[in-house]
């Protein structure tokens, strides 16, 4: 398998799958729940896997793929090539905003994040890279993250854990809030890890992420230097939810020592 012409591969399904979703701004959008009432998928989320799952299964037919919307294959281990795809990351973004999504894409070869993508769909920004080669905006690399300390940090993170809740001792969370330059949430994991990443934000935890939220986002991280693990400091688990923190370095170690108590 040659990974550059996988590569170029990839970014044009994915450039062509974000002038459809684009131009669906211009129809009406089908919207239905899933799991809760704010778990939102529409007719463009599934399309767009579809289309995808159309092109990698006539082009690449021993490739597996693993989609959030079900169209792709029941996957149970990562041997061989598995596609672990978001079609759009942050439908509330896209149904409320029409900004704020993307799409999120990891190749993996038996278990190794080969290729990762990140679209962040409105702004035309392609985060991308390649095993061992890297990680690029637009084509153009991106540097090693830069260690930073808590109090210049900006970090992704969700207010609903600064009250009591049932994941996470939330005093912790204030702690750190008082501790922190500021915090930010924009509804996207896929955007908030090519945030941190890029070195917009510093850090971006969540209590529950699905493996096509993280995949494109964890092979990017690899390539920049930025620590992926869940809460527990432990490796993500590729094949179910999990917790998921992403980090420069040394805040990495201090998030988990000192603020992050799970229950
Ligand atoms: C969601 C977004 C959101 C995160 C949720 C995800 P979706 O993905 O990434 O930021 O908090 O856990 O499910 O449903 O928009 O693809
Ligand atoms: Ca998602
Ligand atoms: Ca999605």
């Amino acid at each position: 398998m040659n990974l550059h012409r996988l590569d170029k591969y990839a970014k044009s399904l994915i450039k062509v799958a974000a002038g459809r979703i684009r131009s669906s701004f211009a129809t009406d959008l089908l919207i239905e729940t899933k799991s809760e009432a704010n778990d939102l998928v529409t007719n463009i989320d599934k399309e767009t896997e579809q289309f995808f799952i159309h092109h990698i299964k006539r082009d690449y037919p021993d490739h597996r793929i693993l989609g959030e919307e079900g169209f792709g294959d029941d996957i149970h281990d990562l041997d061989g090539y598995v596609w672990i795809l978001d079609p759009i990351d942050g439908t509330m973004n896209f149904i409320h905003q029409k900004t704020n999504f993307a799409i999120s894409l990891g190749i993996f070869k038996d278990g190794v994040g080969i290729l990762g993508y990140i679209y962040r769909v409105m702004d035309d920004d392609l985060i991308s890279a390649t095993l061992d080669e890297g990680a690029f905006i637009n084509d153009i690399p991106i540097p090693t993250v830069k260690q930073l300390n808590l109090e210049q940090s900006i970090i992704g993170i969700n207010a609903s854990w600064v009250v009591p809740n049932k994941y996470m001792e939330h005093e912790g969370m204030v702690k750190l809030l008082q501790k922190v330059r500021g915090t930010r949430s924009y509804g996207s994991a896929a955007i908030e890890i090519s945030y941190v990443v890029t070195g917009k934000l510093d850090a971006y935890m969540s209590m529950r992420l699905s493996p096509w939220d993280i995949a494109g986002g964890m092979i990017i991280a690899k390539e920049v230097g930025a620590i992926v693990t869940n809460l527990a400091n432990e490796p993500v688990n590729l094949l179910g939810q999990g917790t998921f923190l992403i980090a420069k370095p040394g805040l990495h170690k201090e998030l988990i020592t000192n603020y992050i108590h799970l229950k």
